[in-house]
């Protein structure tokens, strides 16, 4: 039976592809709504961006709900410098023509997560956890009736994209990370370790341009523009795609390899707020509350992404 899932998204153009791959896989996921959060570009630009995915994959009858426009306690930081003015730069779009659902993203959550059986709603945040968070501080009752949470974010070994010890989404917001990984729910963190080696290629983008589809050209239009910024950046070959690799481990999660840590929340370090300390050693002797990945078979990845997506 397809899992039940609600994407919490700031649009971006990985975050889009993430979006493709759960629609173009309805036996694995039924995705029950996308709440839209301010990060990588502000709030009134990614749930417009939410809309033209949805659009772009002929899906206007998917709801997306606006949710936060700032973090829990900070001033909001964002990525143009990666995304772009508009958050999915590359190619041309057109303006979405499917409104917005009605209701805010978190009571869209809390009623979501009260109404549907226990434990048979999984959460996929790939941004900033302000959304999350707010759901699990306004309504505690609906912690335990998440199945899971399966969440890009954070880094180890890689350390930081946005400063040298912080990865983006867990930086934005810390207060609400810090929320969601002390909450004690069922948590998979895909971290830069396993994004950062799931870099594009040439041949891997050529495959989405040589879909012949409309979704085939945008996501290799997007890959093109972000890659600028990554290959200088880190002088690899490709750049990663970071949040399809949450939706990518709901499909195939043999694809990926990891392990249960502790994961805490820096959230007053002089320079290292919004680092996940993630005791990878267990030296710490804390309980783990996540399933922090490490690896991922990368060439089964692209495979999956490139078959997948042709579908749409
Ligand atoms: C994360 O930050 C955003 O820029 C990407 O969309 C991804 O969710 C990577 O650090
Ligand atoms: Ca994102």
């Amino acid at each position: 039976m397809a899992r039940k899932i609600i994407i919490d998204t700031d649009p971006g153009q990985d975050d889009a592809v993430a979006i493709l791959l759960a629609l173009a896989s309805p036996d694995e996921i039924d995705l029950l709504g996308i709440t839209a959060v301010a990060g990588n570009v502000p709030l009134a630009l990614t749930q417009k961006n939410a809309r033209i995915v949805c659009e772009l994959a002929r899906r206007r009858d998917v709801r997306v709900f606006a949710g936060c426009d700032a973090p829990l306690a900070r001033p909001l930081v964002t990525a143009e410098h990666v995304h772009g003015k508009t958050g999915l730069d590359g190619p041309q779009l057109p303006d979405p023509t499917m409104p917005l659902a009605d209701g805010h993203a978190v009571d869209f959550l809390i009623e979501t997560l009260r109404r549907e059986p226990s434990g048979s709603v999984t959460l996929v945040p790939i941004g900033p956890l302000t959304n999350i968070a707010a759901a699990f501080r306004a309504a505690p009752d609906i912690i335990p009736r998440v199945g899971q949470v399966v969440l890009m974010g954070g880094a180890y070994f890689e350390v930081g994209n946005i400063t040298p010890a912080a990865e983006f989404n867990i930086y934005v917001d810390p207060e609400a990370a810090d929320i969601v990984f002390r909450s004690g729910v069922d948590l998979v963190v895909m971290p830069l370790d396993v994004t950062h080696k799931a870099l594009t290629s040439r041949s891997r983008v050529a495959a989405f341009r040589g879909m012949g589809t409309e979704v085939g050209r945008m996501v290799a239009e997007w890959t093109d523009f972000f890659e600028r910024f990554d290959k200088e950046k880190y002088g690899a070959e490709g750049a990663p795609l970071h949040d399809p690799c949450t939706i990518a481990w709901l499909i195939r999660p043999e694809l990926f390899t990891g392990r249960h840590i502790n994961v805490e929340i820096e959230l007053e370090g002089r320079h290292t707020t919004g680092m996940t300390v993630a005791d990878w050693w267990r030296v710490s002797g804390r309980g783990a509350n996540a399933l922090f990945m490490g690896g991922v078979d990368d060439a089964g990845f692209y495979a999956l992404l490139t078959e997948r997506l042709a579908r749409l």
